[in-house]
């Protein structure tokens, strides 16, 4: 047998190139296009950031007009969806519900089907639109309210909170979504985007791509952990709970939601932007909580390279712009999916179906016994 390199979980296994994204996990520093995450989240929106991703480059003033045209047109869902998220049992997870609506999203797309690039493009303009919408409607639906449809004049984020709450943000708190979608619009290869892309690799279609993204983002390891986080400033209570708190979960192996990274060996640049806001907008006791649990096990597991990752403050955030907990893990997915999608562009000009190995640890030569005789 032939004796293969082994990195359990991929670690430090290249699975593909790209132009995309790049982190420095040693100095916490991350790039779109090259570009320092802090100049997107300063300079730019969503839109900009989404398009950017799926063209590989900075688009024009006129690429941006009708990209952001397209995604204000396409964001409402055929009636049978809709009628389906009504129908959904309301204790359903949204990322359940998300889920399960992409993958019905494909029966309504008359170009699903199509392997042509540019019909996989137009098909992930579509599924950036309709995200939020989906997002939205199944959180009132599940609480017996009518729908709010989209408000074509709006930005994507700012619709997005419009939807979700019934009337338009102010233009700071629709700001402040903008920043959280940016920030999370993209990972280099994260566990979603590379289930996104084993199954782009085997030719299927976008739809069935994007779904197994969001299957591996509703992970608590990966983008389940900010919901996680903010049940665990609930449960600590107090700010003078931390320290036995934390004592007791890292003594019994738990890990502390919210920290550690694969990649970053310090502080997420990421949660250094999210802190600023959170820091800004949170009049409650989860941000006291939060800053006290930072020190504390940066003091405690700081030298082992475990700092606070994107997931510790964007709860914060977002419960601050009233949003319930279980729809920050769908607010990454409503980010992520260009990310998924420009990932699985790329990947897709040249592409090669993942097909990786195993080291088999059985016996072989083995003979087979009948049934009764086992
Ligand atoms: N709390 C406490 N200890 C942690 C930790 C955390 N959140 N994350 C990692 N560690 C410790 C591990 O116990 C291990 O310590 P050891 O070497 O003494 O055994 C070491 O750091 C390496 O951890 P490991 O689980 O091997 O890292 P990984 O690269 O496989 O996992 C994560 C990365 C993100 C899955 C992991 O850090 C984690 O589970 N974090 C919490 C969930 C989370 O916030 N996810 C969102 C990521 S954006």
């Amino acid at each position: 047998m032939k004796d293969y390199p082994f990195s359990k979980g991929l670690e430090d296994v290249p699975a593909a190139e790209s132009v995309l994204t790049y982190i420095d996990g040693q100095e916490g520093k991350l790039y779109y296009l090259g570009i320092p995450i802090e100049e997107w989240a300063e300079k730019s929106t969503y839109e900009e950031v989404a398009l950017s991703l799926l063209l590989r480059r900075l688009p024009t003033k006129d690429e941006l007009k009708v990209f952001d045209a397209a995604l204000r047109s396409s964001r409402d869902l055929p009636d049978e969806i809709i009628d389906f998220i009504y129908d959904l049992p309301p204790e359903t997870h949204p990322m359940s519900a998300l889920r399960s609506v992409v993958s019905l999203l494909e029966s309504y797309d008359e170009e699903a089907k199509s392997q042509d690039l540019d019909a996989k493009f137009r098909i992930s303009i579509r599924l950036i639109a309709k995200f939020p919408t989906i997002v939205a409607y199944f959180d009132r639906a599940r609480r017996d309210k009518d729908i709010v449809r989209p408000d074509p004049s709006l930005t994507h984020a700012a619709n997005f909170l419009y939807m979700l709450r019934g009337e338009v943000p102010t233009e700071y708190e629709a700001r402040v979504m903008d920043v959280a979608l940016i920030l999370h619009a993209d990972h280099e290869m994260n566990a979603s985007t590379f289930a996104s892309m084993v199954v782009a690799s085997t030719l299927s279609d976008m739809y069935s791509a994007i779904v197994a993204g969001i299957s591996a983002l509703k992970g608590p390891l990966h983008g389940g952990a900010n919901e996680a986080v903010l049940k665990m400033f609930k449960e600590i209570g107090s700010v003078d709970k931390v320290e036995k708190y934390i004592d007791e979960a890292l003594a019994q192996n738990k890990k502390i939601m919210g920290f550690g990274h694969r990649v970053y060996k310090t502080y997420d640049p990421r949660a250094r932007i999210l802190k600023k806001f959170a820091e800004k907008l949170a009049k409650n006791k989860y941000y006291k909580i939060a800053v006290k649990v930072e020190d504390y096990m940066i003091k405690k597991v700081g030298h082992k390279g475990i700092f606070p990752n994107v997931d510790f403050y964007s709860g914060i955030v977002y419960n601050s712009l009233k949003i319930r907990t279980d729809l920050f893990t769908p607010i990454f997915a409503i980010a992520r999916v260009a990310g998924w999608a420009a990932h699985i562009l790329e990947y897709l000009e040249d592409n090669r179906i993942f097909r990786p190995s195993a080291i088999y640890k059985g016996e072989i030569d083995k003979h087979y016994i009948p049934i009764d005789q086992r």
